[in-house]
């Protein structure tokens, strides 16, 4: 049966260049004013917004004009003394969403020094449930999502160990569906967002071995519309995000080459915003930090000259991954 597919137009004069320099100032300048609406709406998102931020700014070449020594003392300030997890802003419940974030950004500041690792590591353990599972917090919703910050945490401080691994795979195995591809639970709909984070789960535990290669890579390739944008799921409009999520886990597979890179690519660049710089979901739409770096990783991938290599695993520059002697696995 065909299914009706939702699409957007490109403009004939969208941008076709990366706009280098308004990027900078619109990562440097976002967030600087903490009277802005939007900065007040967003604490719950502060530490995950900050490895956005950096991130991009890394792959720019311009970690430099960080304020470094704030921001670790402001990550070391959201390390909760009870549990050891981090949380997204000062006097907040700690999530392992940010608690990935925040070791993210210390391992590209090489500065895992100045938390206690050992209380992320017990923190991290409290949250594997006897199905293999973990939950985000201690709250208790599980989802894929959090194996994945689970095993990308630990690994990133050497401490995979900590968790029953076997257990953990067994989970996210559990998670794969009929047409190749992962949700968040057993029986979830799958998902390009939680694909991702399950590849990224195998690439890390070294268990690609389990993934059915090309259905997967052929659900992920179907993604690409005539514009040359991704969705995550049929019938969904494309998104910039979803540039990383599905060409991510399509190089993880080792099978990049499946989808047109030259209109994805195209389609990227139109989601700049070339007034104030920075890109949004969709062109002609208003940019944020989030959509802005997983539009410069996915160019990465795309071999964009300009930008620094990403990992596809850990979507952090691969210079620090390769500093830190990391091998996710990727399949060639
Ligand atoms: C879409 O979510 C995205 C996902 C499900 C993936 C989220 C990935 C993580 C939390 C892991 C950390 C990521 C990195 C890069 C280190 P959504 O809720 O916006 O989905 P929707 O588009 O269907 O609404
Ligand atoms: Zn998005």
């Amino acid at each position: 049966m065909a299914t009706p597919i939702k699409d957007v137009i490109l403009k004939e004069n969208a941008p076709v260049t990366i706009l280098f320099d308004k990027h900078i100032e619109f990562l440097r300048d976002y967030g600087k004013d903490d009277n802005n609406f939007e900065f007040g709406m967003t604490d719950y998102l502060r530490v995950s917004g900050m490895y956005w931020g950096l991130t991009a700014l890394e792959l720019l070449d311009q970690t430099h004009s960080s304020p470094q020594e704030e921001i670790v003392t402001y990550i070391k300030n959201c390390q909760d003394p009870e549990t050891g997890g981090i949380s997204a802003c000062l006097g907040h419940d700690p999530h392992l969403l940010h608690t990935l974030s925040g070791v993210q950004i210390l391992a590209m500041y090489d500065r895992l020094d100045a938390i206690d690792v050992e209380a992320v590591v017990k923190y991290v353990k409290s949250l594997q449930q006897p199905d293999g599972s973990f939950t985000g917090d201690k709250w208790g919703e599980v989802d894929t999502r959090f194996s994945f910050c689970a095993v990308a945490t630990l690994s990133l401080l050497k401490r995979l160990d900590a968790v029953d691994v076997d257990n953990a795979v067994k989970f996210v195995e559990s998670c794969m569906n009929f047409d190749g591809g992962f949700g968040s639970r057993p029986l979830s709909e799958s998902h390009a967002g939680l694909i991702y984070c399950c590849l990224g789960f195998l690439s890390i535990t070294h268990r690609l071995d389990l993934v059915k290669r090309d259905v997967l890579a052929w659900w992920l390739c179907e993604r690409q519309l005539p514009s040359g944008g991704l969705n995550g799921r049929p019938e969904k409009l494309p998104d910039v995000c979803y540039s990383w999520w599905v060409l991510s886990s399509l190089t993880i597979l080792g099978r990049l080459h499946w989808i047109s890179g030259e209109k994805l690519k195209k389609f990227i660049l139109a989601c700049q915003d070339t007034e104030t710089g920075g890109f949004a979901d969709r062109p002609g739409d208003v940019p944020d930090p989030y959509h802005t770096v997983f539009g410069l990783a996915a160019l990465s991938l795309l071999g964009q000259a300009e930008i620094k290599n990403v990992n596809p695993t850990y979507c952090m520059p691969q210079h620090v991954i390769d500093s830190m002697q990391l091998s996710p696995q990727i399949l060639r």
